[in-house]
């Protein structure tokens, strides 16, 4: 199985218990890196903003709230449960206008070039099978000085939290998740490997800046379990 038939198969099967299982694995930080992230960007009330990989729109809602009361972000993912826990979610909360889901896949996005104020992705980009192609098409759809944000997973560099971490990360995390979500596809022994194999912080900024952008700078949260990659993309295109 490809890594995206595979992404999509274990997002498809946990998509119910995604919600409740980031705030429990993550002790709730996971509230706090999304709204950071939400700030890093510089997103503005008139802004107009895209959320790729999506997912369930939590990353899409932390924008929303700190855009102001009439903000409506777009979410894409190329799942469709994860998407339809994400509508039934700003349903339930009677605010449907806040969150427009649209089904589509981060390498081929539906939108024209230079659209969005801001572009970001939470936890996605990992998960995308040509992490380039990913950040290239977000760039894409970015105005020319609009920001483009990573929130990812990241690998702590204290040596001492590190082993506990790695403990709780590869051992405690996946054998929660699994027996929550009743995942036979081990989705949370997933999220560990995704991890250790995607690139650094100092690597992914370098990624960025070959993908078009400029003006990358990078912050790493709670001991560095997380990094909030900003960039822009370039005001002129280099011919
Ligand atoms: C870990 S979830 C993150 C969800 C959300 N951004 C958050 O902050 O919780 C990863 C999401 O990426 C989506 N995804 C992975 N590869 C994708 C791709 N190529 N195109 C669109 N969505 C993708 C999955 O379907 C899944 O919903």
């Amino acid at each position: 199985m490809n890594k995206a038939t595979y992404v999509h198969k274990i997002f498809s099967s946990i998509a119910r218990q995604y919600d409740f299982l980031n705030s429990l694995l993550s002790l709730r930080f996971d509230r706090s890196w999304r709204r950071s992230t939400a700030r890093a960007s510089g997103a503005a009330p008139e802004s107009k903003v895209l959320d790729v990989c999506t997912g369930t729109g939590e990353l899409a809602l932390a924008y929303a709230n700190e855009m102001g009361p009439n903000a409506s972000v777009i979410g894409a993912d190329f799942c469709f449960e994860m998407l339809a826990v994400g509508k039934q979610k700003v349903e339930r909360q009677k605010r449907p206008d806040v969150f427009i889901p649209i089904e589509a896949d981060t390498l081929a996005l539906p939108f024209a070039e230079n659209t969005f104020d801001v572009v970001s992705v939470g936890f996605g980009i990992r998960n995308v099978a040509d992490l380039e192609g990913g950040i290239r098409e977000m760039a894409r759809v970015a105005v020319r000085g609009g920001c483009i944000a990573i929130l990812e997973f990241t690998q702590p560099n204290d040596r001492l939290f590190r082993g506990f971490y790695y403990f709780y990360f590869t051992k405690v995390l996946p054998f929660i998740g699994n027996l929550v979500s009743k995942n036979r596809d081990d989705a949370y022994g997933y999220l560990p490997k995704s991890v250790m194999d995607f690139p650094d912080c100092e690597e992914l900024a370098s990624v960025m800046c070959s993908c078009g952008l400029e003006d990358v700078r990078y912050y790493r949260k709670t001991l560095g379990i997380v990094a909030i990659h900003v960039g822009r993309k370039k005001l002129e295109v280099a011919e």
